[in-house]
């Protein structure tokens, strides 16, 4: 939610500052803007409305030199998408500018208090504000930059990443982060001159160096020229930065061949598995390790009740979570929306373990859930995809999905890693507590080491839904349908295509649509249905039936070579057999590619859906 990116070093900044404002495009890209300082000492600003593209176009005819620079893609909160909101923001004097992710809940005080002292503001801006406030306190302080920033933090509320510049000190930018993410890059350029790199995420870091260090909350960062950085807390004491070492290569952010990224990322899922499963699971010796309980064991097999933390597609998988773990350990599971949990006094007890499940490691609810499930002391454990990422931090102990990174904004491959990552954990906990026979855990411990395989015949066996996903274009509502673990997959089906397609979807479990939608039905009406020769398939059979009795459109997912619900429908997606409760890894992938391939055919921004961001790290 909104990016930041920054440079300080030798090179010229605006490209380092462009490709990166690129990669961080998935998180926002209402607007863009960059600040630059040239070597004349001029601190510029240039600000475009719409992508970063816009941007682009807009400094091809502007001074775009200088060695020093901050840029910002954003998301809108505070005040509509237009050029004078997008970020940077000059301070009053125009010596400072400022970039922010992240919402200063108490700007609207703090602006009708320097209203007050005779400042005037341009923006709508939260961000404004802040910029204005920090240039206040260096005046009314007469104080340094850092001395400056730490004052107005203090008045600030709310959540912040930062980058500052100042005109007067082109050799320097600071920064700062309170539950925004802000990563600091240490590198060295071809002549062996520091530099150093902000970036939101690693990906605009990962390209010059993969020294990095992950700022903490409530700290400030000097960078400057010659390679010194000087980290404190807003309390002034001195902080000694630990410097990571990231493990992500270039190719993964690249589009390798496909022409969007969530195509690519719904063909790399069987090998993304893969490399999630390995060293975890072990079919020789029928056995699943997950380091991340091995200390804690006691935790899991005492625990009174497990509840799970997630938000959008987590939340999905999440729920599939609950169904293996309950049934493999006999521990109670609840599904929890994070922003709901959070703001809802929930009764948590130090007996309980708390898992937050978070593609990004950022998401702002899933977070906050997961600080208060701490401060009620239960054990809490994250399933995350991003390394380093603030929920990895902030849990006791996890486990990382190993995916690589996800730039579609439609979560694919996240999905089917935390699927598969809550079914090793539950395995891991159920070997422990005892509570699966030994054959029923080497059967599902060898049929998990098959799903990669399964994932790749769906894929091969599914290319064609390109050719009649064009059909669909016509309709305004798609129902999901499906039972037992294959509810959470006809609600993720339906958000995949209500993401990207603007298409509104619902998913349902099957048996309660005759208590409301089955109203919906008619000849227009697509209706996804989930249907598996598994589990209650009888009952779900007979729910097709409802469907075709009032005429409605039956696009079914069937286990490979079943001709009963085959026959009945208007569309059919096989998938290969498998136990019940590993049906959604593969049942997913036909929905994922139906819902591209519509909203390719309605020439939607697949990769970059309107309104949506792929990291959500504002409340
Ligand atoms: C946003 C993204 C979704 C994602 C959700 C939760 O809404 O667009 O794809 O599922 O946030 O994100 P998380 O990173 O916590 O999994």
């Amino acid at each position: 939610m909104c990016g930041i990116v920054g440079y300080i070093g030798e090179q010229q900044a605006y490209p380092v500052l462009i490709k990166g404002l690129h990669r961080l495009e998935y998180r926002g890209y209402d607007s863009a803007g960059i600040a630059l300082i040239n070597p004349e000492g001029t601190l510029s600003v240039n600000k475009a409305k719409g992508k970063v593209a816009a941007l682009e176009a807009l400094c091809a005819d502007k001074d775009i030199t200088g060695t020093i620079g901050i840029a910002h893609t954003r998301w809108a909160t505070h005040g509509e998408p237009n050029t004078t909101n997008a970020h940077p923001h000059y301070s009053q004097s125009k010596n400072l500018a400022l970039v922010h992710n992240g919402i200063i809940e108490n700007y609207k005080s703090l602006r009708a208090e320097m209203e007050n002292h005779g400042l005037s503001f341009c923006s709508d801006t939260d961000t404004e504000v802040l910029v204005q406030l920090v240039e206040y306190m260096q005046v009314s302080h007469e104080c340094d930059l850092y001395t400056a920033v730490q004052l107005a933090l203090k008045n600030v509320v709310g959540a912040y990443a930062i980058a500052i510049l100042d005109r007067r000190n082109p050799d320097q930018i600071i920064c700062a982060r309170k539950g925004s993410p802000l990563i600091i890059g240490i590198g060295k350029d071809e002549n062996g001159k520091a530099e150093f790199f902000l970036g939101s995420d690693a990906t605009p870091i990962i390209e010059y160096t993969d020294k990095v260090v992950y700022l903490q909350d409530e700290e400030i960062a000097i960078m400057d020229r010659i390679g010194r950085m000087d980290i404190t807390n807003l309390a002034n004491v001195k902080q000694t930065p630990q410097i990571h070492t990231l493990q992500m290569n270039l190719d993964q952010l690249e589009k390798g061949g496909f022409p969007h990224f969530m195509l690519k990322e719904i063909w790399e899922q069987p090998n993304a598995l893969r490399t999630c499963i390995r060293g975890r699971l072990n079919v020789v010796e029928k056995d699943v390790l997950l380091s991340g309980i091995i200390d804690h064991k006691e935790r899991f097999i005492n625990a009174n009740r497990i509840i799970i933390c997630a938000c959008g597609t987590s939340w999905h998988s999440a729920l599939i979570g609950k169904y293996f773990i309950e049934e493999a350990t006999q521990i109670p599971v609840e599904v929890e929306y994070a922003s709901e949990f959070r703001y809802r006094n929930p009764v948590i007890h130090s007996d309980d373990v708390v898992i937050a499940v978070s593609q990004s490691g950022e998401t702002a609810d899933t977070l906050a859930a997961i600080q208060l499930a701490k401060s009620h002391g239960a054990f809490c454990y994250g399933i995350c995809n991003v390394i380093g990422s603030s929920i990895a931090r902030a849990t006791d102990s996890g486990t990382y999905l190993h995916v690589g990174p996800e730039i579609g904004v439609a979560s694919t491959k996240a999905f089917t890693g935390q699927v598969i990552t809550l079914a090793l954990l539950g395995l891991a906990i159920a070997k422990e507590k005892k509570t699966l026979d030994e054959q029923m855990f080497h059967m599902l411990v060898d049929e998990l080491q098959q799903i990669p395989d399964k994932m790749q015949w769906t894929l091969e066996h599914n290319k064609h839904i390109d050719q009649f996903a064009q059909i669909f274009t016509y309709a305004k509502n798609f129902i999901y349908l499906g039972r037992g673990y294959n509810y959470p997959v006809a609600l993720e089906g339906a958000l995949k295509l209500k993401e990207i397609s603007y298409i509104h979807a619902e998913g349902y479990p099957a048996a309660e649509m005759k208590h409301g939608p089955i109203a919906l039905i008619d000849e227009e009406m697509p209706v996804v249905v989930i249907a598996p020769k598994r589990g209650i398939y009888e009952k779900v059979v007979s729910n097709i039936q409802e469907v075709k009795s009032r005429k409605g459109k039956i696009i079914s997912v069937v286990t490979e070579g079943d001709t009963t619900v085959k026959e009945m429908s208007d569309y059919c997606f096989e998938i290969p057999d498998t136990r019940d409760c590993f049906v959604p890894l593969l049942a997913v992938i036909p929905l994922q590619l139906l819902s591209y391939y519509v909203a390719v055919a309605k020439g939607r921004n697949v990769d970059q859906p309107r309104n949506l961001a792929k990291s959500v790290t504002v409340e």
